[in-house]
């Protein structure tokens, strides 16, 4: 005889099955993506119990209770996005060259996108508004800003790093490009080194700033020791003779994770947020995406002139990299204080 409950009843009767907290959220997560089935009456989403107990007994249901054991209640499993396949986290341009730490398209897009589900409550961005991401690494948050008709700016301390997302992002007519790589080649290193670019963009940052304030920020900035960002990339550095800035890299590797590091890191991220407030509009969104194992971030909040006003924990289970080992990460909203 199968019995049927409601959202609010379920999470109550999941609750109390696994001993561990289930948010109606995550039960809506279960019913969006046909892990559970809906059964309708009168407008009402009703489930069937016999069907969460399947659930929680079968693999899928298994493995996010075993993540919610080792990483926490708080885990968001909606943000896991561990129904896409490899290929679609590097889905068209993404997987250009090799790039260890970006996040995937399909995070940048749930918090960029306009829709609204149980958890995502409101829509953030809007198509024709300006997005910054001021690490943008190989370009992910760009290419996404782009794909929803978003106006994207990235900024990276790494040469090759902006490279990688210039390409990514350029518009090409495919006969001229044939023509003109052998140019671009010849002209490459003049065009990096030529500071008149620099002052362009400097400029056009300046321009932009008067015209259109930029409504805000989705960026996963560097974390404390985790990785040499110049060095992961070294080859590229010799072969295009690009100048390398190790010593301007946030949280590098090479600086460790001790006391000293974690100073600096805070210092760094909150000047790089100070610096930006002037481009962005009064009632900014900040999106930053960061495994906060050390929980600096509201020390830079604080900093910053910002506050924390909303955390998204979800676990990273879809790694494109060589270490498939999960973690979970938290996407921090600020807002100005
Ligand atoms: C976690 S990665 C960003 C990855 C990006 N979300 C993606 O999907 O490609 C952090 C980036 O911050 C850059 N970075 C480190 N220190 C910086 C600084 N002082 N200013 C700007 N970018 C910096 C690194 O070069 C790296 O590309």
């Amino acid at each position: 005889m199968s019995e049927l409950l409601t959202i609010k009843q379920a999470s109550k009767w999941a609750s109390e099955y696994l001993k561990k907290n289930v948010t109606p959220s995550n039960i809506s997560y279960l019913i969006q993506y046909g892990r559970i089935n809906k059964n309708g009456n009168n407008g009402i989403t009703l489930i069937d119990k016999q069907d969460l107990i399947k659930y929680y007994k079968s693999y899928l249901g298994t493995r996010e209770i075993n993540w919610k054991d080792k990483l926490g209640d708080d885990l968001n499993w909606a943000l896991s996005f561990e129904n896409y396949k490899e290929k679609e986290t590097t889905k068209h341009i993404h997987r250009l060259h090799p790039y260890k730490g970006k996040f995937i398209p399909q995070l940048v897009e749930y918090f960029l996108d306009a829709h609204t589900d149980n958890f995502k409550k409101e829509v953030f961005f809007n198509s024709g508004d300006i997005i910054l991401d001021p690490f943008c690494g190989c370009g992910t948050t760009l290419v996404q800003a782009n794909e929803l008709g978003m106006h994207a700016i990235g900024i990276d301390i790494s040469a090759f790093n902006s490279l990688i997302s210039n390409v990514k992002i350029s518009k090409y007519d495919f006969v001229d490009l044939h023509k003109e790589i052998q140019k671009i080649t010849q002209s490459l290193r003049q065009h990096i080194y030529d500071s008149n670019t620099v002052k362009f963009e400097t400029k056009l940052l300046e321009k932009l700033a008067k015209i259109q304030k930029i409504q805000g920020i989705f960026s996963s900035p560097p974390y404390v020791g985790l990785i040499d960002y110049h060095e992961q990339h070294a080859y590229a550095y010799d072969l295009f003779g690009f100048d390398r800035n190790d010593e301007l890299e946030i949280g590098p590797l090479f600086k460790g994770q001790g006391i000293e590091a974690r100073n600096s890191y805070i210092d760094g991220i909150t000047k790089v947020l100070n610096n930006i407030k002037k481009y962005l509009v009064d009632d900014y969104n900040v999106f930053l995406v960061a495994n906060d194992k050390y929980n600096l971030y509201p020390n830079i909040a604080e900093k910053s002139g910002m506050k924390i006003v909303n955390k998204f924990k979800r676990p990273v289970l879809n790694r494109t990299e060589k270490d498939k080992g999960a973690y979970s990460e938290i996407i921090f909203q600020l807002k100005s204080k």
